[in-house]
């Protein structure tokens, strides 16, 4: 057998994600969460899968990782399989006015009102509800671009909060009315695993351990879910047991690496304490931002969660 970093990562993993309507990368700021679902996102393409993935970033950096121009609002087309989308909450939630207030002027009226902005920008849960609703009606087909998965690079999360439970806060908020019922809709959606799929990304650092263990928690709390899958990224190498002679001014690196592995190797174990379901490991690769970087992890994502082949 071949040896998978993160065990167990669970056969057959990959073709759930895969079949899934909405896969949600969420995790602490910096851990990597757009590379990794840049990555997971090619993966789903390459296996046959028509993917859009969402960025909410306004920094847009996910076209970089895929070498196109920005998308600045639009959908941009990666190749035969892959589109990119950078969306601004506020303007999808407007969207989602106008398409449930039938009239045209009323809806145009609404949304031109303070109060409407007040309430876009300000009520809790209001951005990531549309956020999350855009991406269901992309994944049932009823917007554009037609395809089979959104991949969503979700904002970081802060203290154990995610934008997978705002849209359960906002139908405790609004209660019937149209946007209270599609965000009934969508909290339906988040708490069926076999629509939604929760990727939580992590380095093997205290504060984003911390993170996630608390994401896991509020996820069975308040979804009654696990999420599917851990990626615990940017792991430094194994330090070597003999370094042999070094050039003084390499001891310090030499110190600086070894110090790093100890702290990930600490928190490989407090996370493995805590969390037994599917883990992959990613090591911190000499690569910039870019191409090479995501499919690097691309492919080793594949590796770790393919059955492995016997030699
Ligand atoms: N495994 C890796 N090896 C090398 N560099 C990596 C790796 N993963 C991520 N990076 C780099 O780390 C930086 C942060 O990654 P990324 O932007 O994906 O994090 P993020 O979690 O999306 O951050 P934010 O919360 O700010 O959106 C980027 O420069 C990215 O290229
Ligand atoms: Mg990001």
């Amino acid at each position: 057998m071949t040896r998978r970093a993160g065990l167990p990562a669970r056969a057959g993993l990959l073709d759930r994600l895969s079949h899934c309507r909405l896969v949600a990368v969420t995790g602490k700021g910096g851990v990597g969460k757009t590379t990794i679902a840049a990555a997971l996102a090619r993966v789903l393409a390459a296996r046959g899968r028509r993917v859009l993935l969402v960025e909410v970033d306004p920094r847009e950096n996910l076209h970089q990782l895929l070498d196109v121009p920005p998308s600045g609002g639009a959908v941009i087309r990666v190749d035969a399989r892959l589109w990119l989308e950078n969306v601004q909450p506020v303007r999808v939630l407007e969207d989602l006015v106008r398409q449930k207030v039938a009239v045209a002027a009323l809806a145009r009226k609404i949304v031109s009102t303070s109060v409407f902005r007040h309430f876009a920008e300000g009520a809790p849960g209001m951005k990531e509800m549309a956020v999350l609703g855009h991406a269901m009606q992309v994944a049932r087909g009823e917007a554009k671009p037609r395809v089979d998965v959104v991949v969503l690079d979700a904002p970081a999360t802060g203290h154990g909060m995610s934008l997978l439970w705002a849209p359960l806060l906002v139908t405790e908020v609004l209660g019937k009315g149209p946007l209270g019922r599609l965000a009934g809709e969508v909290a339906d959606m988040v708490r069926d695993p076999g629509q939604v799929a929760v990727v939580i990304g992590t380095t093997a650092e205290e504060m984003p351990v911390q993170e996630a263990l608390e994401l896991i928690a509020g996820l069975r709390e308040r979804l009654g879910r696990p999420p599917e899958l851990m990626v615990v990224n940017g792991l430094y190498p194994p330090f070597p047991k003999h370094t042999g002679r070094v050039a003084a001014g390499a001891r310090a690196a030499l110190a600086l690496w070894r110090q790093r592995r100890e702290v990930n190797e600490r928190e490989l174990e407090r996370l493995a304490s805590a969390w037994r379901g599917p883990r992959v490991d990613l090591p911190l690769l000499a690569l910039e931002r870019g191409p090479a970087l995501v499919t690097a992890l691309g492919d080793r994502l594949v590796s770790a969660l393919e059955p492995a082949v016997a030699p």
